[in-house]
């Protein structure tokens, strides 16, 4: 298939774009580049040995989407762009609902205009708001959540939900992620974060390698095993793959939902200990307090995308941190050529 990869440039988009070349797919990358370094698509065609188109322009930019449909004959979309940092959002609330409200509607309305009705969606288990009960399931209702964000993610799976019964002709994947980590084992792609990382991974990376002095660990007094907060972490190349089984289901029309994670919930202090015995590095930490609108404990009931889509996310934690570590190593400053 030929497939369009918006935001192909990104940390999960580059990841997936490998696995589609590899899988013998034919990509086009629409990406603005604002939160990525076009080197992470040179490293891809490296990895792959195979080059994906790559088109520099926004998703909110409909004449760039028209051309790009009249010049390719796409048969499915796979849509990453979009902005993702949590407490931006709230300082930014009108950037993140243009970005990834009114961008998923042009380039939904630039599909229609072009005919293409199958797409997969980078949705978030932040859809299930702040008062579910875990695990996560996706015969759950959407929630509410704690802020723009995740209040994006909710907004465009409400309204592809709408599309899809408006329109037969849609299929549609939403792929609702955990937590995502780790990098290709070749160590030539990863996550690299502008300013000071949001997440925990590259926080501990860029402590290992010398970027930062010690992690604060966001709170110690959860009721969870340790005091530490509780999530459901997932290989990358997992993640990645997962969107390729997706793809496989879009024959059936609507919407469709799924879980992408282990199953498995993590602490915060489990994944640095296991980081320090798989790297050998030791992380500085200082209890700090609680982050707020962290939710104490989520993980994933995986077992429909097992059933409907045949997919399992197969690498290990001690995978997913050595990955991580290896690329962070590799590259202390990550892709050091940004655009902007
Ligand atoms: P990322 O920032 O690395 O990738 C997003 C890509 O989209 C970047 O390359 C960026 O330049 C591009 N982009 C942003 N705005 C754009 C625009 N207006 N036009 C064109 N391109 C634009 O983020 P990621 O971690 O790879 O996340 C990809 C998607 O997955 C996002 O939609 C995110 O909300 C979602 N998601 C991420 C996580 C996570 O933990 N990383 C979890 C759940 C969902
Ligand atoms: C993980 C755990 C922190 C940093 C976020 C978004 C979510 C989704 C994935 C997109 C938490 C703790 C973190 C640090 C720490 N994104 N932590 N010290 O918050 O589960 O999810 O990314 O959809 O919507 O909210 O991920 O990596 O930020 O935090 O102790 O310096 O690590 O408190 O318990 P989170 P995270």
């Amino acid at each position: 298939m030929q497939i369009l990869v918006t935001g192909g440039a990104g940390y999960i988009g580059s990841h997936t774009v490998v696995e589609l070349l590899q899988a013998g797919h034919e990509v086009v990358v629409l990406d603005n580049l604002c939160n990525s370094s076009p080197v992470a698509l040179e490293r891809v065609a490296q990895i792959t040995q195979r080059t994906p188109r790559f088109i520099q322009a926004d998703v909110r930019d409909a004449a760039a989407l028209d051309a790009l449909f009249a010049a390719h004959s796409i048969d499915a979309v796979i849509h990453f762009a979009g902005l993702k940092a949590v407490a931006e959002s709230v300082q930014k609330p009108l950037a993140y609902y243009d970005t990834n409200v009114s961008g998923s509607i042009q380039l939904l309305q630039a599909m229609q205009r072009a005919g293409v009705f199958r797409l997969v969606f980078s949705s978030s288990a932040t859809v299930y708001g702040l008062d579910a009960p875990v695990p996560y399931r996706e015969t759950m209702p959407l929630g509410r959540a704690a802020n723009p964000y995740g209040t994006s993610k909710i907004m465009v799976e409400q309204l592809l939900a709408d599309l899809c019964h408006s329109d037969s002709r849609w299929a549609v994947a939403a792929l609702r992620y955990f937590n995502p980590i780790g990098a290709h084992p070749s160590g030539l792609i990863g996550e690299d974060p502008s300013g000071i990382p949001n997440n925990l991974l590259p926080f501990i990376t860029q402590v290992a390698v010398g970027r930062r002095d010690a992690l604060s660990i966001f709170g110690n007094d959860y009721p969870t095993r340790d005091g530490s907060c509780v999530r459901d972490y997932l290989h990358v190349s997992d993640l990645a793959l997962g969107h390729l089984k997706a793809l496989d289901v879009l024959t059936q029309p609507g919407l469709q939902a799924f879980n992408l994670g282990t199953g498995q919930g993590v602490s915060v202090l489990q994944i640095v200990q296991t980081f320090e015995r798989v790297t050998g590095q030791t992380i500085p930490c200082i209890i700090a307090s609680r982050r707020a609108g962290d939710l104490p404990a989520f993980w994933a009931d995986a077992s429909k995308a097992a059933q409907t889509l045949g997919w399992q996310a197969a690498r290990s934690l001690e995978d997913m941190l050595r990955d991580a570590w290896h690329w962070q190593s590799l590259h202390p400053d990550g892709f050091v050529k940004k655009i902007s």
